[in-house]
């Protein structure tokens, strides 16, 4: 199926279809990570530009990784040291990266929708990499990509997330990814972490992780997100741990064969203990492996998809 899209901005409405399209290629790309060279000509003459306005270590290296080896110009800003410093406008950013060639721009913003209004303002293809409290999709790509790698499908399978789901654009996009693919999928949270009407997106919701993790294919913890709990949503780090940390008595209830994940940056000992994080069920680091090879499908998806229009 050929991916017609010019912008993803979240997997809220991208199909089974899609998203299959997306990780098939990104089994041909992971192919080429594994070679001597990684160089391919499959981007040359393409600019990239990533605009961070939030601070990355994964997302950011990965797609500058994966623009550079697949041959594009590709380079980056972060909010910190642009004229977005000076007082320039998002929109204004986006038409001056316009005027410069740019083909794709790789976003991530504190505010939810920052994406969603650059769309609408530049020639240029936009990706989400993750927009306040909204999506994250391409984390959930290769969360997905990860889970089909280790367990060979992802219909069917249990699925459990544990943790901040409230500040989680990580848990958003997969909720909408994994339940298009099929999946069952459990969230767990205490209550003030939890969204108002989760349910209504299909998933189960509980507040006990134990009943959570029992029986799951996939336990998936998120990072307790410090820098957005302005309030009281739980007593103490040490009381949070107690109650919801994914430790070895908790992962005994899952599947014997189930895998562990966290999209990471983790704050070991609070949502995960480092035996878990460590363990051979863990695929934490292939997830960032993976990571890389589902930007460069999807920069070369998105930008085949420009160079199609072009030449019809
Ligand atoms: N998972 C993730 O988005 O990590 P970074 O914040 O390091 O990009």
């Amino acid at each position: 199926m050929q991916f017609k899209r010019k912008h993803l901005l979240g997997l809220y409405d991208v199909t089974k279809e899609e998203i299959e399209t997306i990780l098939d290629n990104a089994s041909l790309m992971k192919h080429i990570l594994s070679q001597n060279s990684k160089k391919t000509p499959h981007l040359q003459g393409k600019s990239i530009i990533t605009l961070f306005y939030e601070n990355s270590t994964r997302t950011r290296m990965s797609f500058e990784l994966a623009a550079k080896y697949m041959s594009a110009s590709a380079a980056n800003i972060s909010a910190s040291a642009s004229s977005v410093a000076k007082g320039e406008t998002l929109i204004d950013t986006g038409r001056n990266l316009d005027m410069m060639g740019c083909d794709l721009i790789v976003i991530r913003h504190p505010m939810s929708g920052a994406p969603h209004l650059l769309s609408k303002y530049t020639k240029a293809s936009i990706i989400n990499a993750g927009d306040g409290l909204n999506e994250h999709p391409t984390q959930a790509l290769l969360d997905m990509y990860s889970i089909r790698e280790a367990k060979g499908q992802i219909e069917g399978l249990n699925v459990t997330i544990v943790g901040d789901v409230f500040h989680s654009r990580v848990a958003r996009s997969n909720i909408w990814g994994l339940k298009t693919m099929g999946a069952k999928v459990t969230i767990c949270a205490p209550s003030t972490l939890l969204p108002p009407e989760l349910e209504k997106t299909g998933v189960k919701v509980t507040t006990n992780v134990r009943e959570a993790a029992r029986g799951a294919d996939v336990v998936m913890a998120l990072r307790i997100q410090k820098e957005r709990q302005h309030s009281g949503y739980y007593p103490s780090l040490r009381e949070y741990s107690n109650i919801f940390g994914i430790n070895k008595e908790v992962i005994s209830l899952a599947k014997k064969d189930a895998i562990i994940m966290h999209p990471g940056p983790i704050n070991r000992g609070v949502e995960l203990t480092s035996d878990v994080a460590d363990s051979g069920r863990s695929v934490i680091l292939e997830q960032v492996q993976n990571g890389v090879a589902v930007r460069m499908a999807l920069l070369y998806l998105m930008t085949r998809r420009n160079m199609d229009e072009i030449i019809n």
